[in-house]
């Protein structure tokens, strides 16, 4: 099944039981200054769970487009890290509960999508008795399939939350680890957590207390590229249709081959994880800057072009991905394609910006740390990493991984420090200039 078949289909199924399909809302946030960005289906619904606003219909479901840069570093370095990617959701708001939530989850992974069960695990909260009998009695999975975890509660940021379930998909002993008591919830590969039902009767307040929701509700969340790499039998979610292609095509145009050499592997996904998060934050109003979402957006960018040339790529790259990026995601994600040529002139011009400075600052960077390296330093000073930022347009974090690449660690503070004297000779110099404007 294609991963644009398999979000129609879950999107199907769930109009069945009675649910609105909503196309995905924005990457940004509307009315929420406790989040950057979106990172979870239900994130734009806070409203709905809370009671603030009246849902068009208590029973909702989406493909929301999510962006998570917690660890962006791992991009490209694991087999389902990225920065982009979209979760499949069925949402309920005081209408449904955890029964209705189990039997259904059920039901589209066994029936319409026709996974094993034999492979199936899940975990509940541990004294949710009411979840683990649903799942034994009424779904039929052996009690050896099922586990209680203290680990499940879900929550991001303030709002909505509750206990949750998991459902897992056992990739085989071949992905596991050599601990016995392997299971999971375990680190390892083997057991790939596919969806997540949560249970949400708290609201978590700006002091980190849980208060009682008024009703309660079901968010479920299923990473869209993790379930299509089952479906597809993938190793990675790197070589599902969702994000192939973008592969296929830098490896073109580098001249190398995925799956060759690991260091070359690494920077091909970067660019194609990079290169669909670039297109869908554009695409939803984000434009390169030195701040917030903006900063984002040019941190990832410039990751992007970086591992471009790390591939040997010279010259502009990044800007004709967006079109296969379009390709990829415009049956599912209307507003994308629409903003196609938008997006390849902001990103051409960001990537023409990067590119006339990456070369050098790359120079000064290596040279700087072969210096350091000669001295048995191992932290690269924080005033040049304010100069990289400064002249060369190099993000910190950047400058930190490249850096790391070499066993380095960068200056925080002194780089914090360069960046706050910078500000304060910006503001000197504003209030002479308007002294001077004021003057007759
Ligand atoms: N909101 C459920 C999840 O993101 O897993």
């Amino acid at each position: 099944m294609k991963g644009n078949e398999l979000r129609q289909a879950y999107l199907q199924f769930f109009e069945s039981k009675g649910h609105l399909k909503l196309d995905t809302f924005s990457l940004i946030p509307e009315n929420d200054p406790s989040l950057l960005l979106i990172g979870a289906g239900m994130a734009p619904l806070k409203p709905f769970f809370t009671g603030k606003l009246v849902p068009p219909c208590h029973r909702i479901t989406t493909s929301q487009t999510c962006m998570r840069t917690g660890d962006l570093e791992n991009v490209g370095r694991t087999a389902r890290h990225h920065t982009f990617f979209e979760m499949l959701g069925n949402f309920s708001f005081g209408d449904y509960f955890k029964k209705e939530a189990i039997h259904w989850a059920w039901e589209f992974l066994t029936e319409v999508i026709k996974l094993d069960k034999n492979r199936l695990y899940v975990t509940v909260y541990p004294d949710d008795q009411e979840a683990y009998d649903t799942w034994h009695k009424e779904c039929g999975v052996e009690e050896s399939h099922i586990s209680r975890l203290e680990d499940n509660f879900w929550e991001i940021g303030e709002g909505p939350c509750g206990p949750d379930s998991e459902i897992f998909f056992d990739q085989g002993p071949e992905h596991g680890c050599d601990d016995p008591n392997c299971a999971p919830g375990c680190d390892c590969d083997r057991y790939l957590e596919i969806w997540n039902l949560v249970f949400t009767q708290f609201n978590k307040m700006p002091d980190g207390s849980y208060e009682p929701l008024q009703h309660k509700n079901i968010d479920t969340g299923a990473g869209l590229e993790r379930l299509a790499s089952v479906l597809q039998g993938c190793r990675t979610n790197f070589e599902t249709d969702l994000i192939y292609p973008i592969i296929e095509a830098t490896a073109k145009r580098a001249g190398v081959t995925y799956n060759d050499n690991p260091n070359t592997d690494v920077s091909l996904k970067v660019i194609a994880d990079h290169a669909r998060a670039v297109t869908a934050l554009i695409s939803d109003g984000v434009l390169p800057s030195n701040e917030g979402r903006g900063y984002v957006l040019r941190r990832i960018l410039r990751r992007a072009v970086r591992h471009g040339r790390l591939l040997g790529i010279e010259g502009i790259f990044l800007t004709p991905l967006v079109d296969v990026v379009v390709d990829i995601l415009g049956p599912g994600i209307k507003s994308i394609a629409e903003k196609k040529d938008f997006v390849k002139r902001v990103v051409q011009n960001e990537e023409e910006r990067f590119n006339q400075t990456l070369e050098q600052g790359l120079e000064l960077l290596n040279s700087l740390i072969d210096t350091l390296a000669a001295e048995k330093a191992t932290v690269v000073p924080g005033s040049e990493v304010f100069k990289l930022y400064d002249t060369y347009g190099f993000p910190w974090e950047l400058t930190e991984e490249i850096a790391s690449e070499r066993g380095f660690t960068i200056d925080h503070e002194g780089f914090e420090a360069a960046m706050k004297e910078q500000r304060e000779r910006a503001r000197e110099a504003r209030v002479k200039e308007d002294a001077k404007v004021a003057t007759p």
